[in-house]
């Protein structure tokens, strides 16, 4: 399986890829955590790409697009991948048809202020990127990952004047990727509101479809 998955902030790419991920046996492939991997790090592409993410912009396609480009050349994704997050443009989209012939581009769609619920509820773990939500899923302890025990936080740009730039970043540079996939025929788009399982269900109905 090499899939695509585009989807405003707080759609649940993050939520589904993962088990996407595991169902079909490939590698997530998260440009937003390898990204804030490389910040907490303060590597050289951290340092540049730090300011776009406090900012709600995209990181300049030529340092992505060459971060993707080795993460697919290694072995783990040779035969398959989950893309949560990338491509966000039409470089990058032209970019990775160079690289690979994806299967099929998942579209998530919800309603704006669901995405604003979410993202503001959401925490993260500092060490292991587990995602939480103070809602609708917290840890067991709260403040504490569930997977290693250190503490979950809320993500640089989950404040809601930020979140609300990231989904204009998304509708202006990102959602014209739904026209790209769809007239090459690889669209399958899913109503991401409800239960994860469920939400789920749809997506597997749909890459089946
Ligand atoms: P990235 O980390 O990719 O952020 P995003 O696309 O804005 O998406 P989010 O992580 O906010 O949301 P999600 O859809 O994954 O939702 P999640 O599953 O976490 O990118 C961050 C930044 O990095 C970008 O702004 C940009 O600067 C840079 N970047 C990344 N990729 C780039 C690229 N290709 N090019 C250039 N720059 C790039 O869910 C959200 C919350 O909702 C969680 O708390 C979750 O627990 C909860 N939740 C999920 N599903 C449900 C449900 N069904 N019901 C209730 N709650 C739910």
């Amino acid at each position: 399986m090499k899939l695509v998955v585009l989807g405003p902030p707080g759609a649940g790419k993050g939520t589904q890829c993962a088990k996407l991920a595991e169902h079909y046996g490939v590698p997530r492939v998260s440009t937003g955590d390898i990204l804030r991997r490389h910040v907490a790090d303060k590597t050289d592409l951290g340092k540049k790409a730090e300011r776009y993410m406090r900012e709600g912009k995209l990181v300049p396609d030529d340092l992505v697009i060459a971060m993707v480009r080795a993460r697919l050349g290694q072995k783990d994704a040779g035969k398959g991948f989950i893309a949560d997050g990338f491509p966000r443009t039409r470089e990058q989209a032209a970019a990775l048809d160079g690289m690979v012939k994806i299967d099929h581009a998942l579209l998530l769609f919800l309603d704006p202020e669901d995405l604003i619920k979410r993202s503001s509820g959401r925490r993260i773990c500092r060490n292991c990127e587990a995602v939480y939500h103070v809602g609708s899923s917290p840890p067991q302890k709260q403040g504490v990952c569930d997977r290693c025990g250190t503490a979950v936080v809320v993500r640089h740009d989950d404040r809601e004047d930020i979140v609300r730039k990231r989904i204009d970043t998304y509708e202006t540079q990102t959602s014209p990727l739904v026209r790209y996939y769809k007239d090459r025929g690889l669209l399958r788009e899913v109503y991401a509101s409800g239960v994860i399982e469920e939400i789920q269900h749809r997506i597997r109905m749909a890459l089946n479809a």
